[in-house]
């Protein structure tokens, strides 16, 4: 293992029936409140009145941000910190998915300073305060509800940017699984894909002594592989949203990676894509992933065949380790297939001709991934492997 001090202050609240937990929340950081949206599927489910209610209840003054796009956008951030300046907010409300909650811990940061907060993204400039953030999670997929990461994008420069703060971690996260139910059959598969690529992304690397974390991340990857089917043929059942939530819930909030490390070429290559076509995160996911472990198999196949013959019960008897884990990697591709997962990037229309625009955000910080640093050439092949 390698050394590691872990620390996640995130108040996980979860259950259904918790919301009203909002009422003992929110007045701990004091009553104005700036509550954050998407598109609109929140008033469509009811949820938007609920939470509403709770906030009425105490008597909490309500400024609202509507509109949070799918793959935040760096302007409607800079409209959020307009906000909390303009009306001394104490506590930002993200009521939303991941997205929703990528911006808000963007805002958080960005209402704090009178930098441009686009220099913080872009690590230009260091984030040192930031207003609490409470979420209440919709949408089973990136972690984001008990994780310090966040992924905005600026239309303008194409760039689509990870960053992330200690200070922007949630102070608190209500988790309803029936607040996920409207979720559409598409959105559900894109977070399936996405908890499962977060773990892949913790489980491919070369650290040595990690029985127990691969393990976690065994069991996580066999529970969604045995819901997932379940819940496509079943989209209204609260236990199997349920089970999904609590996944994307612990498939990154650090637990499964301590002293483990990990890889994310994969979501590097991914972001690339989808700063240049606007395509789900998720559905990039589908299509790249497998394609990776192709490419970079011969660095461990030990690995490789582990999670062949643990997640995918593949049988080794009388194969040669690359032939196991070949067939763990068309297992994913298959699984994936099944629950309607896109697997080309021809699925999204793209073909060759702005691979060279892919291939410089990939590359803008230099090669990248640990378990084989990528260069340029190698994220050409993944891409080209994927058309
Ligand atoms: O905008 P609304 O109307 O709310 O609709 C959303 C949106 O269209 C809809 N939706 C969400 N909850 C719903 C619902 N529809 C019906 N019922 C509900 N209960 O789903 C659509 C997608 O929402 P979005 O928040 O974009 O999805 P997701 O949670 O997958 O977030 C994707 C973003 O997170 C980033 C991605 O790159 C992408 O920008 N990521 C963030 C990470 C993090 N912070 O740790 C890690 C991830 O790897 C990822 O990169
Ligand atoms: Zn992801």
């Amino acid at each position: 293992m390698m050394p590691f001090t872990f620390h996640n202050p995130t108040k996980l609240i979860f259950g259904d029936g918790q919301l009203e937990q909002l009422e003992k929340e929110v007045p701990m950081y004091g009553k104005t409140v700036l509550m954050v949206y998407g598109g609109g599927s929140i008033k469509a489910n009811g949820l938007y009145d609920r939470v509403l209610q709770h906030l009425n209840r105490i008597q909490a003054a309500v400024y609202e941000l509507p509109g949070v796009e799918p793959n935040p956008r760096v302007s409607t951030v800079r409209k959020g910190v307009q906000l909390c300046k303009n009306h001394q907010v104490d506590l930002i409300l993200a009521v939303g998915g991941g997205s929703v909650i990528d911006c808000c811990k963007a805002i958080a940061v960005g209402a704090k300073t009178e930098i441009d907060v686009w220099d913080i993204i872009t690590r230009k400039s260091e984030a040192k305060d930031a207003l609490p953030i409470g979420t209440i999670l919709t949408l089973a997929a990136t972690g984001s509800e008990m994780n310090s990461g966040s992924v905005i994008t600026n239309w303008e420069t194409q760039e689509k940017i990870g960053w992330g703060s200690p200070l922007v971690f949630p102070r608190f996260s209500i988790l309803e699984p029936k607040n996920t139910v409207s979720v559409p059959e598409n959105q559900t598969v894109y977070g399936i894909v996405d908890i499962m690529s977060h773990v892949f992304e913790q489980y491919f690397r070369h650290t040595d002594n990690v029985k127990l974390q691969d393990r976690y991340c065994e069991g996580l990857l066999r529970t969604v592989i045995e819901t997932a089917p379940q819940l496509m043929k079943d989209l209204n059942n609260a236990k199997y949203r349920e089970t999904i939530l609590y996944c994307g819930t612990m498939a990154l909030n650090g637990t499964i990676s301590m002293g483990a490390g990990g890889d994310w070429a994969t979501h590097n290559i991914e972001h690339a894509v989808s700063a240049v076509y606007d395509i789900p995160h998720g559905g990039g996911l589908a299509i790249l992933f497998p394609n990776w472990m192709k490419h970079v198999m011969d660095e461990g196949l030990d690995r490789f065949k582990q999670f062949a013959v643990r997640v995918f019960d593949i049988d080794p008897t009388g194969k040669t380790d690359r032939e196991v884990a070949l067939q763990g990697i068309e297992a994913l591709r298959s699984f994936w297939n099944s629950i309607g997962a896109p697997s080309r990037l021809a699925d999204y229309d793209i073909d060759e001709s702005k691979f060279d625009a892919m291939l410089d955000h990939a590359m803008a910080n230099g090669p990248f991934g640990h378990f084989k640093k990528l260069e340029r050439e190698d994220v050409r092949a993944i891409y080209t492997a994927s058309l």
